[in-house]
């Protein structure tokens, strides 16, 4: 079910809390948690609901800071043994976006007309499980374009083909000049937003996939 909300002002939800650099060096995680009080709580999830996947973009460019943003958004993430497994590639070349327009048949040529796009690449030598890394940090960096007030969608790689001779992944590892250990994961698209979405309206949201102590017993909230 969608429902009406107006985009709030860009860096909205990043502003309200206000974790300076310096704080959080001088912050334990404890009191980091306890941090938030229920107003910035709720923040969170409406940035969580005005968050969608948005192929339509103006040709305006996304501005350095903006990308430097997104980045740290990523560089923020968890990561298991703390390993980071990840290479992130920013790519703003036109000719080199119109071909990873082409990684695969379905779902990717929307980044023709997306004037940035940031590819999620693990290292298949420094984790077992750098898929789980590594799609971390590429919700991450979604989530923060959302924050900024860009558009984005999560182009799918791993396990997508070509076409019948090339994988996906292997198509966009020759056009960054990837090494073998380096397995794109997904690209993420970015942009100033050619149309609206409408916001998720939780209430009723995937009810039926939340169980409580067995499942198939309905959580009753
Ligand atoms: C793992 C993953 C892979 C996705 N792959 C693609 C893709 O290859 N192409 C695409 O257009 N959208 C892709 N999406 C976006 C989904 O289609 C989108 O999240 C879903 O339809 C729900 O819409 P929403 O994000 O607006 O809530 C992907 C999303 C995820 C999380």
């Amino acid at each position: 079910m969608n429902m009406p909300l107006n985009n709030p002002a860009p860096g909205a939800y990043s502003a309200a809390l206000t974790l300076l650099p310096q704080q959080t060096k001088q912050m334990s995680a404890a009191q980091a948690a306890q941090r938030p009080n229920q107003q910035e709580k709720a923040m969170l999830l409406d940035l969580l609901r005005t968050r969608r996947s948005v192929r339509r973009y103006t040709e305006q460019p996304v501005e350095t800071e903006k990308i430097n943003q997104i980045l740290e958004a990523a560089r923020l993430a968890p990561s298991s043994k703390s390993k980071w497994p990840w290479q992130l590639v920013v790519v703003r070349e036109r000719e080199r976006l119109d071909q990873l327009a082409a990684a695969k048949p379905h779902g990717a040529a929307f980044l023709k007309h997306a004037p940035l796009a940031i590819v999620v690449c693990g290292d298949t030598a420094a984790s077992d499980v750098w898929v789980e890394d590594c799609s971390i940090a590429a919700f991450l960096l979604h989530l923060e374009a959302t924050d900024l007030g860009l558009a984005s969608c999560w182009v799918q790689l791993r396990l997508r083909e070509h076409d019948e001779q090339q994988s996906a992944p292997d198509y966009v590892a020759r056009i960054l000049h990837l090494p073998p250990h380096l397995q794109p994961l997904a690209m993420v698209a970015i942009g100033y937003p050619a149309e609206s979405k409408a916001a998720l309206d939780p209430t009723e949201l995937r009810k039926d996939r939340i169980s409580s102590e067995r499942l198939g017993e309905p959580w009753r909230s």
